[in-house]
């Protein structure tokens, strides 16, 4: 008998739009006994917020994601918001017993995250961390081949995470679609925005961060800001570079960047194993590279695994071999795997707890950018 888990988007921007999506599909392809709801969606724009709920069929609108806590039909709470609200509304969607899946980075910084995770674990709700990438069946895939120990030990893992966007000087910040060069909203720039994806699914890949030494830039100091109309400065990361070594030896080279001309959206992520290496690209997401030192020398070279079986991760629940799906299937697994986790009683990672990890390695870089020194992440 279906369970019926009803939502309540606070936010319906970008993401507020992969998650909708996601909720609509996941139940198509997925056979969960819980099932989402499009219940209620929050936006400040009444008429906005209403467009969007007719377009997706949500049922009703608020446009005070307070409203949307106290209501009695509300199930999950699903935070979609720039990062300044999140730890708020956590918080308060914890205290009314709700669950809740947070979009990342989970907080401003872990101080505010250790208070995220005490708020769910007190009130024991379900919750997870839309960190979607873990989702990519070529990325599972990845998991799969370090978790059976076909790479052996692991020497180096390599990510970047490169855009181009904010070149322009002309570029104001903050506000709609801005908040991210807005510190006092976003927490960081590239570091809490794109390295926490990096991170996330290095600690997952590969285990823990012990230390880090970082390096970031600022390149354009002062813009105009929206709200003020006048010019500030800006005081997020531009670019950070970052070296770690993480718990099980090996060492780390992560890189991200809104300067990298040429690149939107170009996450890559490579690990060398004394076995076997992998790489993998977000504009080629579909598939994994693959060396194999085993393989006979004469053919051994890198293989390109187009991963659309079925017996490869979440396949089995798309069209046919050799079909191939995309980004917005991330958000429909994560759904369908949050609703699975429902059914069987167990967590949903990442959780809030998984990505307090994140938060701490997001801090000691941005503290070892600003001393020049190594860090130690807690
Ligand atoms: N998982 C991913 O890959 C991924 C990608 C993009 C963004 N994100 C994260 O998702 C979150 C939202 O990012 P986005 O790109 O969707 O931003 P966005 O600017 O497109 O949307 C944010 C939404 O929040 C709304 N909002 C702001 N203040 C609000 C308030 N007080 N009450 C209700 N609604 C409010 C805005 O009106 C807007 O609809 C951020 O935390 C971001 O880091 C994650």
């Amino acid at each position: 008998m279906s369970k019926p888990v009803r939502i309540g988007l606070i936010g319906h921007g970008f993401m507020g739009r992969t998650h909708s999506n996601g909720y609509a599909q996941a139940p198509h392809f997925f056979k969960t006994e819980h099932t989402p709801v499009l219940q209620v969606v929050c936006g400040r724009d009444k008429e906005k917020t209403q467009a969007f709920a007719d377009q997706w069929g949500y049922k009703h609108i608020e446009s005070d994601w307070k409203e949307v806590i106290k209501r009695d039909d509300v199930d999950a709470v699903d935070i979609c918001t720039p990062n300044h609200l999140h730890a708020e509304i956590a918080i308060a969607a914890a205290e009314a017993g709700k669950m809740i899946l947070c979009e990342k980075p989970l907080s401003m910084n872990a101080a505010e995250g250790e208070k995220m995770v005490a708020a769910v674990e007190k009130a024991k709700v379900p919750n997870t961390v839309w960190y979607n990438y873990r989702r990519v069946p070529a990325v599972m895939l990845a998991k799969q081949l370090i978790d059976e120990g076909r790479l052996g030990k692991i020497f180096h893992y390599r990510a970047q995470f490169l855009q181009d966007w904010t070149i322009s000087a002309d570029l104001p910040q903050g506000g709609a679609g801005l908040w991210r060069l807005d510190s006092a909203v976003a927490g960081s720039g590239v570091t809490g925005d794109l390295l926490a994806h990096c991170i996330d699914t290095a600690v997952w890949l590969n285990g823990s961060i012990t230390s880090v030494t970082a390096l970031t830039e600022t390149f354009i100091k002062e813009r105009t800001h929206t709200e003020t109309g006048k010019k500030q400065s800006v005081t997020i990361d531009d670019a950070c570079s970052f070296l770690c070594r993480f718990e099980n030896g090996s060492l780390g080279n992560f890189e991200s960047t809104r300067y990298a001309r040429g690149h939107k959206a170009l996450y890559t992520l490579e690990i060398n194993g004394e076995n076997a290496s992998i790489r993998w690209d977000l504009h080629d997401l579909h598939r994994l590279q693959y060396f194999d030192y085993k393989n006979d020398s004469i053919i051994r070279g890198w293989r390109s695994i187009h991963v659309t079986d079925g017996d490869q991760p979440y396949m089995g629940n798309w069209w046919v071999p050799g079909l191939q799906i995309g980004y917005e299937h991330t958000f429909i697994h994560q759904v369908a795997d949050f609703m699975k986790s429902l059914d069987e009683g167990k967590p949903c990672s990442p959780t809030f707890r998984d990505s307090l990890e994140t938060q701490y390695v997001v801090d000691a870089v941005l503290k070892s950018a600003k001393d020049h020194q190594w860090e130690a992440s807690k």
